[in-house]
């Protein structure tokens, strides 16, 4: 099972993510994490990437593609993968599927997790973790405006490939995962 999973910060893409992962037994591939990571170990990256994610940019594409490239394609290589936070530019789904396709490991799904702004803004307000990116409200709005310019228009590319899939995110977690599993029927 090949999917990628879109939608806003604090639409579910980890935690859907997860789940997924564990129920069809592929890697689950989170960009966010990957990133995170990096910067937890204070790396030569991890430096370059610590500001544009405590003001919500988006990392820019090469820096993130050095970091993510690897996982992916070693994720793609296994046959299986959940993608969560990447691809989120048009150049990064065009990359993606330029890599993945000749080879016939391009997604089978793309998940749309659609949910309100304002669901978002109250679920991030109320994580427990503490990240550097959720604590500031404009930061948060930050986060928002860039998913709405950036990365919806992926829904038009995937909508043209026949494979996506909108699901109703705003539910609790098991609701919603009971939508996504429906969509994958
Ligand atoms: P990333 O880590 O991908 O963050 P994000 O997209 O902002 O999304 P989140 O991780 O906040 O939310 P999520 O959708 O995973 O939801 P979650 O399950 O955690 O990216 C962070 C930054 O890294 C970016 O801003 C950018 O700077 C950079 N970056 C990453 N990838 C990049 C790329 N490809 N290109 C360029 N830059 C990139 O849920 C959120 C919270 O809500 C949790 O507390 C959870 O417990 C709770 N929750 C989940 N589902 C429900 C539910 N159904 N009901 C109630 N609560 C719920
Ligand atoms: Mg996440």
């Amino acid at each position: 099972m090949r999917i990628v999973l879109l939608g806003a910060p604090g639409a579910g893409k980890g935690t859907q993510g997860r789940a997924l992962a564990e129920q069809f037994g592929v890697p689950h591939v989170s960009s966010g994490e990957l990133l995170r990571a990096e910067m937890a170990a204070d790396s030569d990256v991890g430096r370059q990437v610590r500001e544009s994610i405590a003001r919500g940019e988006l990392v820019p594409d090469d820096l993130v593609l050095s970091v993510v490239g690897r996982a992916v394609n070693d994720a793609m290589q296994t046959g299986g993968y959940i993608l969560d936070g990447f691809p989120r530019t048009l150049e990064q789904a065009k990359r993606a599927f330029e890599l993945a396709e000749p080879a016939g490991i391009d997604a089978d799904y793309a998940i749309y997790l659609a949910v309100p702004d304002d669901v978002v803004r109250e679920r991030l307000a109320r994580r427990a973790e503490g990240r550097v990116d959720d604590g500031d409200p404009a930061v948060v709005q930050r986060r928002l405006d860039l998913f709405h310019a950036e990365t919806e228009p992926l829904l038009e590319f995937y909508r043209d490939r026949g494979i996506l899939r909108e699901v109703d995110a705003s539910g609790t977690p098991e609701a919603v995962r009971e939508n996504v599993l429906a969509a994958l029927r």
